[in-house]
């Protein structure tokens, strides 16, 4: 919940799922046989972003769904629109994912994308239209599913969503409806969730009736807005200080597992970046001065890789600053890390044994970054196959170094590599 304020982004042993293949949602609760034939490989595409991550670039074989985002919502309920997401390249991602035997998706909202959800979901009449904004959507395109990322039900996002005290139920009918359209019926349908269940849910299995999984966006959870330096992806939390207890991967699957969706409805959304914070080298050490502090005080945001912008405007028309993200990638450009990915000379390095996520320090410049590494990657994978999660969802696949992050989440959940 704490991305209200973060910028540009808004997120088995493994058999390759076809791109064709329906896994009835009522087999989710077969765990045991389920672990085996229906984990989740998966990532976002940005399609802003194919100008440098092309579709050559992404290594289908190593995925079970690709995610093409955004559409966003608009105040008409009969449009959607990719508008800043390359739509010419669409029909190419999924003439491409059907090639690869991958599902191939498109995700409706994000961050800067889910100003009109209330309102198309407000009334029946709206549901009805909605249903079949998606569904003709999804024929154009020929679609194997759609993500819905709603940054919030019942909750501001960016700033300028409209937002009502009904929209967690309002959206439940709308899934329902969708549900019951002879298209909507046949589709992959998830969603990227926040980190606490939707506002005024009442029955989370309502929705794990309509939603195959669900992609718990474990991310951005400290970062600008923040009071300190913290970590943006952390697998857990309850081993912090309460007042550090910002949420994780542990808190977020305990929650929606408590509110009614199960474990095997779950999947881990990563992150395949991090998030700068300006720290005087004064604070940046615990007391011994070797050792990185994990939540110091920072003093300002600082420009993240050549993916950020000195100065960005939002949909809402706000100005800021840099968001100080990094991509993994990013790091390796502006030489934090080397090439393996692994820290650079004269670069600090601390991996927190809480948050189970990798900090690095540079002394000279004062640039601190919280991110995600092979390490904190192949703990996370064997959370997911410890717990019977679904599998995961990084965002976004071109943050990613040579596969670095990938490989390594792929080996900690138990995906055969058979690539
Ligand atoms: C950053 O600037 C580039 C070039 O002006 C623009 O295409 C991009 O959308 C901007 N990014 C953000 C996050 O605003
Ligand atoms: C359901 O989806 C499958 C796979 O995407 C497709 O082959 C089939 O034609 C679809 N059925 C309907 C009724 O759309
Ligand atoms: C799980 O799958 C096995 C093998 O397909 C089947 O025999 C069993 O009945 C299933 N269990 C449930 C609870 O669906
Ligand atoms: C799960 O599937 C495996 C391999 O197909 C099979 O050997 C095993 O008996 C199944 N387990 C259950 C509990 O159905
Ligand atoms: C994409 O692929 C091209 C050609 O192989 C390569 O030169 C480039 O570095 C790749 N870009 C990324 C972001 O991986
Ligand atoms: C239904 O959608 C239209 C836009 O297509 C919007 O003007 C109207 O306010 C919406 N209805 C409700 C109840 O929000
Ligand atoms: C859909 O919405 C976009 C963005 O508001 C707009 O550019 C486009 O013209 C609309 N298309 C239709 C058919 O209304
Ligand atoms: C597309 O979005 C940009 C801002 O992201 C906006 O300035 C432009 O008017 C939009 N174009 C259409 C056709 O809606
Ligand atoms: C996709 O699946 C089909 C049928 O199962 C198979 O013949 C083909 O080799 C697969 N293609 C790839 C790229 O995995
Ligand atoms: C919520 O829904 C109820 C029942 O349909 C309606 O009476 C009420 O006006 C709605 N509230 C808002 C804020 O839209
Ligand atoms: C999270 O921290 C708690 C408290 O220290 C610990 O009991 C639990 O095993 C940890 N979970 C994971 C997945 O690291
Ligand atoms: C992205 O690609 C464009 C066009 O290929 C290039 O001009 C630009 O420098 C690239 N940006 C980054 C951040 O690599």
């Amino acid at each position: 919940m704490l991305s209200f304020l973060s910028l540009g982004l808004l997120a088995v042993p493994a058999v390759h799922a076809s791109g064709s293949t329906f896994f009835a949602r009522d087999d989710s609760a077969n765990a045991t046989n389920a672990t085996i034939v229906d984990m989740v490989s998966s990532s976002w595409y940005a399609g802003w972003h194919a100008d440098n991550f092309t579709l050559q670039n992404v290594s289908w074989d190593k995925y079970t769904h690709l995610i093409y985002s955004f559409a966003a919502t608009t105040p008409l309920v009969s449009n959607i629109t990719l508008n800043g997401s390359d739509a010419d390249l669409l029909p190419q991602f999924v003439s491409m994912a059907k090639q690869n035997n991958v599902s191939a998706m498109v995700s409706v909202g994000g961050w800067a994308g889910s100003q009109y959800f209330s309102t198309n979901v407000a009334s029946e009449e709206n549901r009805t239209a909605f249903v079949k904004t998606i569904t003709d959507f999804v024929q154009i395109y020929e679609l194997d599913g759609i993500d819905f990322d709603w940054e919030y039900p019942g909750n501001q996002g960016i700033g300028c969503n409209v937002v009502s005290a009904n929209d967690t139920n309002n959206f439940l009918s709308f899934l329902q409806a969708l549900r019951a359209d002879p298209v909507g019926s046949n589709l992959t349908l998830t969603a990227s969730a926040p980190l606490k269940p939707y506002e005024g849910i009442t029955n989370g299995s309502a929705f794990a009736d309509v939603f195959d999984w669900i992609n718990v966006m474990a991310y951005d959870v400290w970062g600008s807005w923040s009071p300190s330096v913290g970590p943006n992806a952390p697998l857990n939390d309850t081993c912090a200080l309460l007042a550090d207890q910002q949420g994780s991967a542990v808190s977020a699957v305990a929650a929606w597992t408590e509110a009614g969706v199960p474990a095997h409805q779950i999947a881990l959304g990563v992150a395949s970046y991090g998030r700068s914070f300006l720290v005087e080298s004064a604070l940046a050490y615990l007391e011994d001065n070797t050792v990185l502090a994990a939540f110091p005080p920072f003093n300002s945001t600082p420009l993240g890789d050549a993916w950020d912008n000195a100065t960005n405007t939002d949909v809402c028309g706000n100005i800021s600053g840099p968001s100080g993200v990094f991509d993994f990638w990013g790091m390796i450009d502006e030489g934090f890390l080397f090439a393996n990915g692994t820290p650079a000379a004269a670069i600090d390095y601390r991996y927190d044994e809480c948050s189970q996520t990798p900090y690095v320090y540079n002394k000279s410049t004062g640039v601190m970054i919280s991110y995600d590494n092979a390490e904190s990657f192949i703990a996370k994978g064997s959370y997911i196959a410890n717990n019977n999660l679904r599998g995961f969802a990084m965002w976004e696949a071109g943050g990613d170094y040579d596969d670095i992050l990938l490989d390594a989440i792929r080996q900690g959940a138990g995906f055969e590599d058979d690539c």
